[in-house]
């Protein structure tokens, strides 16, 4: 049986932060599900056909990597694809009583359900993709916080905003 594991988020950007989660989990399961959340309060940058195309080219296509589009709770979309782990980063020890209590209301809805806690490389645990937003809208350098097809498509889209705001003057 291969072993399989969900790997959940907004990814609005995948940062290279999370695919360092996402090889790293690959040294122990066979197969990562990549869920990216659709229906999440923050309001993306990326749409989830977007996100999910920049998630393809930062593990490089790798064929181990499945992105497939969610809504709803985590569990159930779990259920439906026959996964019994969730892979979660701590990048710090603030992370960890909201990743404890998801993880264990997670259980409570889910009780068949793992949740598998990593610890990212140190050199990727400052990131998150609202700082590699924010530094992209202000034309500040994000090489080293994702992947270069990522960095493109931030460009791409602070091009098209800056054309939107120039039209509104
Ligand atoms: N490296 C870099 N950044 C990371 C990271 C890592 N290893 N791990 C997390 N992050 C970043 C994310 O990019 C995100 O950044 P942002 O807030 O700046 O956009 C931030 O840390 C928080 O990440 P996370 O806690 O994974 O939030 P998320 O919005 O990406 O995903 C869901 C949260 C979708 C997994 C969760 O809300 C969920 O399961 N929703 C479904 C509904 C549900 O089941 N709810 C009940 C839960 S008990």
């Amino acid at each position: 049986m291969p072993r399989v594991a969900l790997y959940a988020g907004s990814f609005d950007p995948i940062t290279n932060g999370h695919a360092d989660l996402i090889r790293r989990s690959l040294r122990f399961v066979d197969h990562i599900v990549v869920a990216v959340a659709t229906n999440i309060a923050k309001q993306p940058l990326f749409t989830a056909d977007e996100r999910t195309e920049l998630i393809i080219a930062a593990l490089d296509r790798d064929p181990r990597v499945e992105v497939r589009e969610f809504q709803g709770l985590l569990v159930d979309f779990a259920k439906q694809s026959d996964i019994r782990m969730i892979i979660r980063g701590l990048r710090a020890a603030s992370d960890f009583e909201y990743e404890y209590q998801m993880a264990l209301m997670n259980r409570h809805l889910a009780p068949e359900l793992e949740t598998v806690f990593m610890v990212p490389s140190l050199d990727t645990t400052y990131i998150s993709s609202s700082l590699v937003r924010e530094i992209a809208r202000f034309g500040g350098d994000v090489t080293g916080l994702v992947h270069p097809a990522t960095a493109a498509a931030l460009r791409t889209k602070d091009r098209k905003s800056t054309r939107l705001n120039s039209s509104h003057l």
